[in-house]
């Protein structure tokens, strides 16, 4: 039978699942990632395509996703389970949320080694440790960093105690109170360091670089990278907002409170794009820089600017922040579902758990030193492994079979009665959770699987 309120607790209002999912959609996705993905893929047209990818399978997805979390009431493996036999289809179906908290499990291993990472260019930043420094210096800083596993290690275990220590007070406790302060604090801090970058006098630069359309910039590899993309910045495929999902009120619409998460993860990405691109303008630096854009190319572009080491510390802690409310999510479906299955109470879940992540990160962070030579898939080592396996495979995997879920498995009138859409609305999903999204997913996959 179906529950009414999950045992984990529920979100005090619509507005605290908002902060919520929005806390865990905007990470180091939106302002690592994304920023230097555009740069890499020459900018505009890129950024055009990530915004459709988002609007056709990222919305109708994470609706998919909330819905599937209100209706089961439990950690994702459990809703799949029994929403899947309300509509009479086999049990089986809790082997996505297993992959799915497996994943979110995965990816928290490596994201808290960059989480770590972040925290420590908070403390360069506050010592001035880039003032005036040159981009070879910073660049030797960055690659001294990844050589010391001790180093790594003591920010690693920093950032991880930093998010099992929220996790283990619970949703209310927890993850509600953290978020209803991190929350405000993030976008006032995005806002400061937009100021900032606007008073480069870089912003014209910047706005074109990001937003003036060259088709012939575009390439395929580039579409799949968006596609791709558009799914880990909303935190998709693995069950996070199921999980969130479970927690959220029946009153409020699905609809709406999706349609707000995605805007604002939109939003702070296409932010954190205009507040970097114009401070590394400015700086007459090369926007294509890679991963490094974030820790390297800027902290030379701070460490050269009036001011630049106030802005770059706030900057950091923005980042650092953002890691920290995602990286919960990422271990609330495996928490919640420990909890359930096992029925021991919520700590010792944190406990195991976070002591197994730790260790994970561990392996991570090792193989950028001493396993160097350790090479799991495709002459790759742990953490790129890691990586690979969770965003590339298993997150598309998971969000086809959700889709699937959603669009076939689960009876019309529960998905209709629980999205309360007018028919036009209701039909448009159907339609993009049945046929499109599934489509582009499987190319996805295919291509990543099988010619990259
Ligand atoms: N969305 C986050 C980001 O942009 C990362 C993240 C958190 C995530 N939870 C997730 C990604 C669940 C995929 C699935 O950094």
């Amino acid at each position: 039978m179906l529950k009414k309120e999950s045992l984990h607790g529920m979100w005090g209002s619509r507005w605290v699942f908002i902060m919520a999912a929005t806390g865990s959609a905007v990470g180091l996705g939106n302002i690592w990632k994304f920023p230097y993905i555009t740069g890499e893929n020459g900018g505009g047209a890129f950024v055009l395509v990530y915004l459709i990818c988002i609007a056709l399978i990222g919305l109708p997805l994470m609706m998919a996703e909330v819905l599937i979390g209100r209706r089961g009431r439990q950690s994702p493996v459990n809703s799949l389970r029994d929403v899947a036999e309300e509509s009479g289809q086999p049990k089986a179906w809790q082997a996505v949320g297993l992959l799915g908290a497996l994943a979110g499990f995965l990816i928290f291993g490596f994201y808290s080694v960059v989480g770590g990472w972040v925290f420590s260019y908070v403390s360069e930043m506050a010592q001035g440790s880039f003032n005036g420094a040159g981009a070879d210096q910073v660049g030797d800083a960055f690659s001294g960093m990844l050589a010391d596993p001790k180093r790594m290690l003591i920010w690693h275990s920093i950032f991880a105690f930093a998010s099992m220590v929220v996790l283990v007070r619970g949703v209310n406790d927890g993850l509600e109170r953290a978020i209803r302060i991190l929350m405000p604090a993030l976008f006032i801090l995005l806002l400061v360091v937009f100021g900032y970058a606007f008073s480069t006098g870089h912003m014209g630069e910047a706005f074109h670089f990001m937003f003036d359309f060259s088709p012939e910039k575009l390439t395929a590899n580039a579409v799949l990278v968006a596609l791709g993309h558009a799914f880990f910045t909303l935190s998709l495929g693995m069950g996070t907002m199921i999980a969130y999902g479970s927690y959220m009120t029946k009153k409020a619409s699905i609809g709406s409170t999706a349609l707000t998460v995605v805007v604002l993860d939109t939003l702070v990405a296409l932010v954190a794009g205009l507040a970097i691109f114009p401070i590394v303008f400015a700086n007459n630096m090369d926007p294509g820089a890679g991963p490094g854009l974030m820790f390297v190319t800027l902290p030379v572009a701070f460490g050269n600017m009036p001011m630049g080491q106030i802005f770059g510390f706030l900057f950091f802690v923005l980042v650092g922040i953002a890691a920290w409310t995602s990286a919960l999510s990422l271990m609330e479906p495996s928490i919640a579902f420990v909890v359930e299955r096992f029925n021991i109470k919520r700590p010792l879940a944190c406990l195991v758990l976070g002591l197994a992540g730790w260790l994970l990160g561990i392996a991570a962070l090792l193989s950028f030193n001493v396993w160097s030579d350790v090479h799991l898939l495709m002459g790759k080592g742990i953490f790129d492994t890691l990586d690979y396996v969770t965003a590339n495979i298993m997150l598309p995997l998971g969000g086809l079979l959700i889709a699937i879920f959603a669009g076939y498995v689960m009876l019309r009138r529960f998905t209709q009665e629980e999205l309360s859409l007018s028919e036009g609305q209701y039909q448009a999903w159907r339609i993009t959770v049945r046929y499109i999204a599934p489509v582009l997913v499987v190319i996805v996959l295919v291509n990543q699987l099988f010619f990259s």
